[in-house]
């Protein structure tokens, strides 16, 4: 399967603001235009703050416009584990954070009234592996305990048999784009500013923190919120961060599937939902993932998520086919709120496959602590905290790293590289990263990520390169299109042979 990659939100998403062409004083500056920035901006411009978002490419182009667009309480991180390391208040704290996210997306959706299609669906959890029943159950106690509304094996009526589940009362599934564009047209009704395509490429501390954009702009603002999913350049963060890349597939369907959003035990896992879009009826079926850049043919993951959707769903090709990257936390709950050494400069990352409702979450706690409103949630998501459950995983991402700057050249000869491929060379003396486009001419670029100098990886499925260290993603001309990494790869002229 080559066909470029395309989400089913996000068709053709264009920009409908101008890059900042002017030096800005305000009160808050956000980095980002996904849901976390846009609803954050949102409540802080209807607080009286003034408030200018900057995109660095367009509304929902990042993990909003690639989400599978379910919004739930029953978070990737099991409820068992959750009380385990962050106590049974803590376990509370994520039911409360996650369902108040889900009702002020549904009270935003009625108020603006923005037509997203938002419904209230159950949510199952199954397992099609009988050694897995006890598990489960266990996780039903937790998960209860914890305030959620979650029974054991009520049938899902999926189209194969499984050995057990749970089903969670009143999750929902929406339109993520027409959501945030609704958002987007009430921020700028209220007199908020939201420059797209307009990349911050500085941030120097201080009262004020001051922002240089790729324009040349200043933007000085009293506090700064980088809604970014991966927060600019604070290192101590990174080490503390995974990153995966998920598959996602849309067929046009009539099937007779519940209405309900649907996700197994698997490792890998896998996730089912039904949608409506444009008035048609969707099966969006994703999962397959794998470390961001560790895949040497991405491609494979599409493969295996449409037989596996063949097989369990009976469809034909996909119509829509696209991959998001995932940011996870090295202990299971995202971080959010100000960073380490900062006075007012904020990040929220780490959401894991929940980033519509952690980022809902990270707006109305981050909107609070600029506010200066004591918020409950405070202490159990701070940025900052490294839990000895957590520094394992510090130390793996540590040597990980490493271990990603030794790579060596992967083809010979720019000869061997296919149309619509990309592969590491040496020629005239440098280490590139050499992609052959679907014409046949070759785009040469540093082989070495802008951020901490980690080898990229070619993604054969988006056709992008991937930093396997932090996540940063890269045009095959080098463009940035996810950070950290804030400065493009150097381009270098490659000669067949
Ligand atoms: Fe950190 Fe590439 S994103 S080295």
């Amino acid at each position: 399967m080559t066909s470029p990659t395309q989400s089913l939100w996000v068709p053709h998403a264009t920009a409908t603001t101008q890059p900042l062409t002017t030096d800005l004083d305000v009160d808050v500056a956000i980095i980002g235009a996904g849901i976390t920035g846009l609803t954050a901006a949102l409540r802080l411009t209807d607080a009286g703050k003034h408030v200018v978002v900057l995109e660095g490419r367009t509304v929902a182009s990042g993990c909003t416009g690639g989400t599978s667009a379910h919004l739930t309480e029953a978070v990737d991180s099991r409820y068992v584990d959750i009380a385990k390391h962050f106590g049974k208040k803590g376990a509370r704290l994520v039911a409360e954070s996650s369902r108040a996210a889900l009702e002020h997306i549904a009270d935003l959706a009625g108020t603006l009234d923005i037509a997203c299609d938002l419904q209230r669906v159950p949510g199952y959890l199954y397992t099609e592996d009988r050694g897995e029943r006890d598990e489960l159950a266990a996780e039903r106690d937790a998960a209860a305990e914890a305030g959620l509304a979650v029974t054991l094996d009520v049938e899902p009526g999926l189209p194969f048999p499984v050995a057990g589940s749970l089903r969670f009362s009143d999750q929902m599934r929406f339109q993520p784009y027409s959501y945030v564009r609704g958002l987007e047209r009430a921020l700028l009704s209220r007199g908020a500013l939201l420059h797209e395509n307009t990349r911050v490429v500085k941030l120097v501390e201080g009262d004020p923190i001051v922002l240089t954009t790729d324009g040349g702009r200043t933007v000085r603002a009293r506090a700064v919120f980088c809604a970014t999913h991966m927060p600019l350049n604070y290192f101590l963060v990174h080490l503390k961060l995974t990153h995966e890349q998920s598959y996602v597939t849309a067929y046009e369907s009539s099937h007779a599937l519940e209405d309900a959003l649907f996700w197994d035990t698997a490792s890998p896992y896998h996730y089912t939902r039904t949608a409506t879009v444009d008035g048609k009826r969707w099966l969006v079926i994703g999962g397959e993932d794998h470390s961001t850049g560790e895949e040497k043919h991405a491609d494979g993951s599409f493969d295996r998520l449409g037989a596996y959707a063949r097989d369990r769903f009976s469809v034909g090709e996909p119509e829509y086919r696209w991959s998001a990257q995932l940011v996870s936390s090295s202990d299971g709950l995202p971080y959010i709120g100000r960073n380490a050494a900062s006075k007012h400069v904020y990040v929220a990352t780490g959401f894991g496959g929940n980033g519509l409702t952690f980022g809902t979450v990270s707006a109305l706690l981050v909107s609070d602590l600029i506010l200066g409103v004591d918020n409950p949630w405070t202490t159990l998501y701070h940025a900052t905290r490294v839990r000895l459950a957590s520094v394992g995983g510090v130390v793996k991402e540590g040597l990980s790293t490493t271990s990603h700057l030794l790579r060596h050249a992967e083809v010979n000869h720019t000869s061997e590289i296919a149309a619509g491929q990309g592969a590491l060379v040496h020629q005239g003396g440098k280490h590139l990263a050499v992609y052959r486009d679907p014409e046949g001419t070759l785009h040469g670029v540093s082989s070495r990520c802008t951020h901490l100098g980690c080898v990229l990886a070619f993604n054969d499925a988006e056709r992008t390169w991937d930093c396997p260290c932090h996540g940063s993603r890269f045009s095959p001309d080098g463009a940035i299109l996810e950070g950290p990494a804030l400065e493009a790869l150097e381009r270098h002229p490659v000669t067949e042979g």
